[in-house]
């Protein structure tokens, strides 16, 4: 017999059959595109570590939703930055905060387009972490209530889904509880289930303004060690009615995606991340790899790996270089 028998690159001789053998896609279905948004009229701040990521006013918002709608992008999520903080984080739980008025000002315009909210405190507290704190430590059970707070506010401005990002134990338990008492039964929760204690979120804090002004995350988010742990509290969040899962960030963590994904049923997003973003981009400017390249092959590899949707803020160029 002819050595070899087997001959893999007979299918992948031509463009046509590697298309149709091909075991996963990437398509613009599957995408999630963040926006940060902040006081003001006419304002559109590029965050530095993030070219081509913006901090917009709610009337430039709109217009970038327009266009992300446009593109066939069928999800955005909203982080807000307010006016103030407090030690308290009031602005996240603000009937008119900014992310209700960014809502409302988005399905004013009647656009073919999900708005999810994250629902977190760090954005609004002037210690900047996720919860309440109480003699310098960030206390759990008191977070609860605001977290209930305000995604109630986010649904009753109009918010489609809700994702708490906070990774306080029972926040999903406690939203759940809170928006089906108040009439938002029909609300879904986008849960950052695995969220963990990550260095790829610094240009984020940057973007939201939202660095812990003292100690760090580690009381709450996850050990980046740990796996089983990560399986937990998906479970946990499930159980609390979770309706889709997220694993964050993604490309450092596309083991636990995939494990995630063989475990249970419900659709699983990865986050990927702003500094998984700021790397592409600051090679890509030096020349140094090809951001189209790259960036398809490791949103494919988050798809490969078990993710149903991604939130990523590549999400134009990828529904662009898609269509
Ligand atoms: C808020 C929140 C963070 C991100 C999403 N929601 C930051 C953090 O936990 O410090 C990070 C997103 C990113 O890096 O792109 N808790």
């Amino acid at each position: 017999m002819a050595f070899p028998i087997d001959r893999p690159r007979r299918l992948r001789q031509t463009e046509r059959f590697r298309r149709m053998v091909r075991e996963t896609r990437l398509a613009v279905d599957n995408l999630i595109y963040p926006l940060f948004v902040c006081p003001g009229s006419g304002t559109r701040r590029e965050v530095s570590s993030m070219p081509g990521c913006y901090q917009q006013s709610v009337d430039r918002l709109v217009e970038d939703c327009r266009d992300v709608a446009g593109l066939g992008i069928p999800a955005v999520i909203l982080f807000g930055i307010p006016e103030r903080k407090d030690e308290a984080g009031s602005g996240a739980y603000a009937p008119d905060g900014i992310v209700p008025l960014a809502i409302r000002a988005i399905k004013s315009a009647a656009l073919d387009l999900t708005v999810i909210t994250d629902v977190c405190l760090c954005e609004y507290t002037s210690h900047g972490h996720c919860g309440v704190v109480e003699n310098g430590e960030v206390v759990n059970d008191a977070t609860l209530e605001l977290l209930a707070r305000e995604a109630a506010a986010h649904a009753a401005a109009g918010a489609d889904m809700i994702a708490p990002s906070d990774m306080m134990d029972g926040r999903i338990g406690a939203i759940r509880d809170h928006l089906d008492e108040i009439g938002y039964a029909s609300v879904p929760i986008l849960s950052y289930a695995a969220k963990y204690c990550s260095g790829f979120y610094g240009p984020f804090r940057e973007a939201a303004e939202s660095a812990p002004q003292f100690g760090d995350r580690r009381s709450y988010q996850m050990d980046p060690a740990n796996r089983r742990e990560a399986l937990r509290e998906v479970e946990l969040d499930i159980a609390e009615g979770a309706d889709i899962v997220m694993v964050k960030p993604a490309l450092a963590y596309l083991d636990i995606v995939r494990e995630v994904r063989d475990a249970f049923d419900v659709p699983v997003a990865a986050y990927n991340v702003s500094g998984e973003y700021s790397m592409v981009k600051a090679a890509a400017a030096r020349g140094w790899i090809d951001e189209r390249r790259v960036v398809l092959e490791t949103l494919t590899a988050m798809r490969r790996a078990g993710a149903d949707l991604i939130l990523t803020y590549h999400a134009k160029d990828v529904a662009r270089w898609l269509a």
